[in-house]
């Protein structure tokens, strides 16, 4: 059962529950972590909360499907922990204004969400990374590896390239979190595989940056702005697979300048 199937088919729910935020992880370990970390948390805090994990960016589950399922199984009250060292001064910014856009589309279903400090600001963490130095003696010292590097590679045949912009307006704006859906569905739906096959890429900034969140579609170089969860699906089917340019979300490389529109 997934973790978002295990907080919809609980028994009657806690009032609050805290969601352990991370930002990406690229395979089934990293995630096991996760939930074996939210397990332990949640036998500490007890049944009077529900402990769950999502992610920022890559990775299952995403924030927004974890947010939802605890609002739609009847929270009141969300608490985000994020689990980042360092905590880039955006991050708050960016996550505050995503939450806003998601809470946007039904106002007043949503319980309060509340974002817990940066985990450096804990005072007990010193004493934590203590315990971690004085921990590693007993682990084995790093060795040079003998492996020898592969002498070739594979020269990826997909077609199509998606570059998801990074720059600073395009974070701010919520590209990380578009850049992790663009990536779970990339895998859920076997994108790189399927019809001319689909790369995608994180990019520095992209140029037009009223249009944040912005991302480009190769071989056409279509830039799509002001994307939304929504969107990416939308550009999926319609561009990616059917080949047919998404025209409300898309803008043409004119070299001339255009303001986003709606
Ligand atoms: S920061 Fe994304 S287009 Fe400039």
């Amino acid at each position: 059962m997934s973790t978002i199937e295990a907080i919809r088919s609980g028994p009657e729910p806690p009032t609050r529950a805290v969601v352990l935020l991370a930002k990406s992880a690229f395979a089934a370990a990293p995630m096991w972590e996760m939930h074996r970390l939210a397990e332990r948390i949640q036998r500490q805090r007890g049944a009077g909360e529900t402990v769950a994990f999502a992610f920022s960016e890559q990775g299952t589950p995403a924030l927004r499907d974890v947010l939802l399922s605890l609002r739609d199984s009847g929270h009141s009250e969300i608490v985000i922990l994020p689990l980042v060292i360092p905590l880039e001064p955006s991050f708050h910014a960016w996550l505050g204004r995503t939450l806003q856009r998601w809470l946007a589309d039904d106002p007043d279903n949503w319980p309060v969400i509340r974002i817990a400090p940066a985990p450096e600001d804990a005072p007990a963490l010193d004493g934590l990374i203590g315990q971690l130095i004085d921990g590693s003696a007993a682990r084995p010292a790093v060795a040079l590896s003998d492996k020898p590097l592969p002498d070739a590679s594979l020269v990826p045949a997909q077609r199509r390239r998606v570059l998801v912009c990074q720059g600073g307006p395009c974070n701010a704006a919520g590209a990380d979190v578009i850049w992790g859906h663009l990536r779970n569905e990339q895998e859920r739906r076997k994108l790189r595989t399927v019809g001319e096959g689909v790369m995608t890429a994180k990019s520095t900034c992209l140029g037009p940056c009223n249009l944040a969140p912005v991302l480009q579609v190769f071989p056409e170089g279509t830039y799509y702005g002001g994307v939304t969860e929504t969107g990416i699906d939308t550009i999926i089917d319609e561009h990616l697979l059917g080949g047919r340019i998404v025209a409300a979300l898309a803008y043409a490389p004119t070299g001339r300048k255009q303001a986003l529109r709606g």
